[in-house]
C-alpha cells in the first residue's frame, strides 16, 4: 500500500542545495520527498563545477603533453579534439548523475520529477499532483543573467549553460565578465587555443580575490595570450555574418571588436517561479531568509542560490544541511566566517577570510606574509611554480585574517585555511603544525613561518 501520508520534510530542487538537505533529513529519519523539474544534480552536476571541471582536465593535460620532454617523454603532436573532449566531459558527467541517483534512491528518497510551485506552506504543486509535507525547504538555484544590450539573443552570444554544448572550438571568443564563471572559461579555452579577450566593466578582474592576488593572476592571464579590457562597458552586439561585432565603450575612446562566439559572463539570479503563489518575502529577487535559512512563511525554509547570498554549490550544500536539521527539531545558525572562494583557472586561485583591501580598510593591525611556489620542490616537480601564499594576521594577537593562494592545487589546499580561520587559529599554530613533506600545503607553513620569524626555504625576503 503507498503511504498517502505527508511527508515529514519535502523539498523543490535537486541541487547541491537541495538533495544534500533530502540525504541530511534522510541520515535524520524523516520521510523526504525531492522535487526536481531537470536532473538530479542541479547546476553544478550539469552546468557548473563538474563538466567544467572536466574541460579544466583537458586543458591541463593538453599543457602538460607540451611540457612532456622536459620530464623525459615524447609525446608527439598533442592536439584538441574537440568533439572527443565534449564527449569526455558527457561521460563525466553522466557518471556522477548515475551515482547520484543511485545514493538518493537508497536514502529511501522520494523523488517527484516535474515543475514543483509552493501553493502554501504545507503544499507543493507538481503537475496534477500535491505532494503534501510538514516542512518544506526551497533550493530552486539560480540562472545565468543576460546584459539588456542589443544583440545579447543574438546566436553565438552564449550563457554559461550554453558555451557547454558547443560543437566546434571557436577560433575567437569574447568573455563579458572577469568574475569566477569568465576567468575559469577564459583560461580554459585560452588553453586550448582560442584566443581569448575579456571585456570587464570594473576597474579590476575578480572582484571576490584579494586585489594583489588577482592583479598578478591578470598578468599570468595575459601572458598566456589573454586579452583583458577593464573599465570596458559593452554597448551593442551586431551579427556580422557567421560572426560577431561588438562595440564597446573603453575610458573616454569608442572601440571595436569581431569574434566567433561571446560568453556572457555577468551573474546569476536566482529562481523563484516556483514561489510566486506562496507570497514569500523577497529582497532584490532572493528569498529572505534568518541565519536559520527561515523565510517569511511559517515551516518553508531556504537554501543555496535562491537565498542570493554567496550562489556557491558548497554554500548550497550547507545552508541546505542547517535547513534540513532546523525543519526537523534542529536550532543551527549559518555561520559564514570562512567561506572559501574557489576559482578553477590556470594556476587556480582560492581565498577565505579577509582581503588585505579590507583589512586596510576595516582599520585593523595586520601583517602580511607571502610564500612563492617556485621555493618549493613540490611545486617545481610538478612544473607548476607560478604562483605564491599570502598570509594576513592580525597585529599583535597573530590571529589569522586572511589565507590567499594562486597556485598549483590552490583549491585543495585552501581546506587547511579555511578551517583555521574557522577555529580561530594564530599565525603560530599554522607554523607549528607538522606539514608532510614534499607537498604543496607547505606553502602555508613556510609562509605562517614569515609571519612569526622567516621562512625556511627562502633566502630572499
Ligand atoms: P559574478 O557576479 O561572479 O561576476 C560577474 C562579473 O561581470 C563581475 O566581475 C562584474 O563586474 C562583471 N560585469 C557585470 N556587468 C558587466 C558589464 N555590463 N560588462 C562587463 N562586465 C560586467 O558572476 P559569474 O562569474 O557569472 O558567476 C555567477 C555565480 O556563480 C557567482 O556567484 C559565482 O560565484 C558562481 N560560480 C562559482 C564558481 C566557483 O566557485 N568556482 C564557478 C562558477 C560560478
Amino acid at each position: 500500500m503507498p503511504d498517502n501520508s505527508p511527508f515529514d520534510l519535502a523539498i523543490v530542487g535537486g541541487g547541491p542545495g537541495g538533495y544534500v538537505a533530502a540525504i541530511r533529513a534522510a541520515q535524520l529519519g524523516a520521510r523526504v520527498a525531492l522535487v526536481e523539474k531537470d536532473r538530479l544534480g542541479g547546476a553544478c552536476l550539469h552546468r557548473g563545477c563538474i563538466p567544467t571541471k572536466a574541460l579544466l582536465r583537458s586543458a591541463e593535460a593538453l599543457l602538460e603533453s607540451k611540457d612532456a620532454s622536459a620530464v623525459g617523454l615524447a609525446v608527439k603532436d598533442a592536439a584538441v579534439d574537440f568533439e572527443a573532449m565534449m564527449a569526455w566531459k558527457e561521460r563525466a558527467v553522466a557518471q556522477q548523475a548515475e551515482e547520484l541517483a543511485k545514493l538518493i534512491a537508497w536514502r529511501k528518497i522520494a523523488v517527484f520529477p516535474g515543475e514543483g510551485r509552493l501553493v502554501r506552506p504545507g503544499s507543493i504543486k507538481v503537475g496534477d499532483e500535491l505532494v503534501a509535507a510538514g516542512k518544506i525547504i526551497i533550493a530552486t538555484g539560480s540562472l545565468p543573467s543576460r546584459l539588456s544590450v542589443p544583440g545579447s539573443n543574438l546566436p553565438g552570444v552564449l550563457t554559461s549553460d550554453q558555451i557547454l554544448e558547443l560543437e566546434a572550438l571557436p577560433e575567437s571568443l569574447v568573455v563579458i565578465g572577469a568574475g569566477v564563471v569568465g576567468c575559469e572559461f577564459a583560461s580554459i579555452f585560452s588553453a586550448l587555443g582560442a584566443r581569448v579577450t575579456i571585456l570587464e566593466i570594473l576597474p579590476r578582474i575578480l572582484p571576490p580575490v584579494d586585489e594583489e592576488i588577482a592583479r598578478r593572476f591578470q598578468q599570468i592571464l595575459r601572458s598566456q595570450g589573454v586579452t583583458i579590457h577593464t573599465k570596458a562597458s559593452l554597448q551593442e552586439i551586431r551579427a556580422e555574418g557567421e560572426r560577431l561585432r561588438l562595440l564597446f565603450g573603453l575610458g573616454q575612446e569608442q572601440q571595436e571588436l569581431v569574434a566567433d562566439k561571446v560568453l556572457m559572463a555577468v551573474g546569476h539570479r536566482p529562481c523563484t517561479d516556483a514561489l510566486e503563489e506562496a507570497g514569500l518575502a523577497l529582497r532584490d529577487g532572493s528569498v529572505i531568509v534568518n541565519e536559520r535559512l527561515e523565510t517569511s512563511a511559517e515551516n518553508v525554509y531556504a537554501a543555496g542560490d535562491v537565498v542570493g547570498l554567496y550562489m556557491l554549490a558548497y554554500v548550497a550544500s550547507y545552508q541546505g544541511i542547517i535547513a534540513a536539521e532546523n525543519a526537523l527539531g534542529g536550532s543551527r545558525q549559518a555561520d559564514y566566517r570562512a567561506v572559501p572562494t574557489c576559482v578553477y583557472t590556470m594556476p587556480e586561485i582560492a581565498g577565505v577570510g579577509l582581503r588585505e583591501e579590507e583589512a586596510r580598510a576595516q582599520g585593523i593591525s595586520y601583517k602580511v606574509s607571502r610564500f612563492p611556489f617556485s621555493a618549493l620542490a613540490r611545486a617545481q616537480l610538478l612544473g607548476q611554480p607560478l604562483g605564491l601564499v599570502k598570509l594576513i594576521c592580525e597585529e599583535p594577537s597573530g590571529r589569522l585574517l586572511g589565507v590567499h593562494i594562486l597556485g598549483p592545487r590552490a583549491n585543495d589546499i585552501i581546506g587547511e585555511g579555511v578551517l583555521a580561520l574557522r577555529m580561530g587559529a594564530t599565525s603560530q599554530d599554522l607554523a607549528h603544525t607538522m606539514h608532510g613533506h614534499p607537498n604543496l600545503s607547505e606553502a602555508i607553513y613556510e609562509a605562517a613561518w614569515g609571519l612569526i620569524d622567516s621562512p625556511f626555504h627562502l633566502r630572499r625576503l
